[in-house]
């Protein structure tokens, strides 16, 4: 999830900041808040601190990191100051810090998009015209301000850009970076467990490891990521795990979770059959061996295809021993998915509980492509770059 610090600064404007937080949190962006001692006459840190991903912090000393400004200048992925006061603008282009913010500020290398809010005078006083050129010339990013109502009923250039617009030149910026920013994205990972009684099941020897990287990497791009998984293997903080066992289970979470996603990737191997009637109690051996009735299981992939929205995309994983092609594009057709990841779990290098994997991959509109031998997190890159271009780069819909 990238992290956004939001700056505010003292104007009548800062209450168009608490729209701004969150518009930020609704697009999935961890976020900040950092108010001046002028903001704070105009605004109470409480409100952002009850909107925000975090506490509003409000000065250089007292809080709860020692260093508050290298702490957020140094996690930050991009800076937002809205709005900007022209003394805000003077002191960030003088590298003056005597704030929380403007010591943030000259703490970071990541992105910075200044706001600017204030009488017109003032905005267009040459001082502040040419503070904003010296910070134009060192990469910092300026969304300039509207004409129209300002404070004590003056009209004209300087109104704060509409809170709107300030998101998604936040979401723009961050694109580069995290394009799945403001993307939900499902991924299911492990080998589902069908019960025979309290104590054997029915399973597989997905290890769960592709799914994992899956999540990882997709929240490294910027997604709000959903991971259903049997699997207990390691996955980033930041993601929300969903813990299943069975291919019912299973089926039940995506179907609960898949509707609002954007992208939903079934990593997992589903088991195609359970035990009919597993015992309630332990079989015991002294009543001879048990006769077992499989019954089919429902395919949550093929329930993906029929339930699909237009805009969702699909990701399926075909798991092949022989004809992995043909088997794969059958697959893909029948179940009716986006995307066809299919691996030959056979080979010695891919496949079930190996670190890396070779897969060919198959899109609906016929196009294929075959990796080299890559780790799983490689091929989950691989993987969320299609899925990058079918959603066709970050989310409109702050602005919605
Ligand atoms: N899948 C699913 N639900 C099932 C079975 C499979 O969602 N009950 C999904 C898997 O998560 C995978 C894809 O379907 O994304 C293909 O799984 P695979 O086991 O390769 O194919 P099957 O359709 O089960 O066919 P077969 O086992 O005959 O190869």
């Amino acid at each position: 999830m990238p992290r956004v610090v939001l700056g505010v600064c003292g104007g009548i404007a800062a209450y168009k900041a608490v729209e701004v937080c969150r518009r930020l949190v609704d697009a999935g962006i961890h976020v900040a808040p950092v108010l001046t001692d002028g903001a704070q006459e105009f605004v109470g840190a409480l409100t952002f601190s009850a909107l925000a991903s975090e506490p509003a912090r409000t000065s250089l000393f007292g809080g709860p990191e020692p260093i508050p400004h290298t702490y957020l200048g140094q996690t930050a992925d991009l800076i937002v100051v809205a709005p900007a006061t022209a003394k805000l603008l003077g002191k960030y282009a003088a590298g003056i810090s005597d704030d929380l913010l403007t010591a943030t500020l000259l703490a970071t290398r990541a992105p910075v998009l200044v706001c600017p809010a204030m009488h017109t005078e003032m905005w267009e006083h040459p001082a502040v015209q040419e503070n904003l050129s010296t910070l134009r010339r060192r990469g910092v990013h300026v969304l300039d301000p509207e004409e129209g109502r300002l404070a004590g009923g003056d009209v004209g250039a300087g109104r704060l850009a509409d809170p709107a617009r300030i998101a998604d030149e936040v979401l723009r910026l961050l694109a580069g970076v995290h394009p799945l920013t403001g993307r939900t994205i499902v991924v299911t990972a492990g080998g589902t467990r069908e019960a025979v009684d309290p104590v054997r099941y029915v399973g597989n020897r997905s290890s769960g490891k592709m799914g994992h990287a899956l999540a990882n990497v997709a929240l490294r791009l910027g997604a709000r990521v959903v991971l259903i998984t049997t699997a207990n293997q390691p996955v980033a903080a930041g993601v929300e795990v969903v813990a299943v066992e069975s291919a019912q289970e299973m089926h039940d979470a995506v179907m609960a979770r898949s509707a609002s996603a954007d992208a939903v990737i079934m990593a997992a191997a589903v088991a195609d059959f359970r035990p009919k009637a597993p015992s309630d109690h332990k079989i015991k051996k002294a009543d001879g061996v048990p006769e077992i009735v499989l019954e089919p299981t429902t395919d949550i992939l093929a329930a993906l295809g029929r339930a699909k929205r237009p805009g969702q995309m699909v990701v399926g994983f075909a798991a092949e021993t022989e004809r992995l092609r043909e088997h794969a594009a059958a697959k893909l057709a029948a179940k009716r998915v986006d995307l066809m990841v299919a691996n030959d779990v056979s080979a010695a290098d891919a496949g079930f509980e190996v670190d890396t994997n070779r897969a060919v991959l198959l899109a609906a509109d016929g196009s294929s492509a075959e990796t080299q031998l890559l780790t799983k997190e490689e091929l989950a890159a691989v993987v969320l770059a299609h899925v990058v271009t079918y959603l066709g780069g970050p989310l409109g819909g702050p602005s919605t």
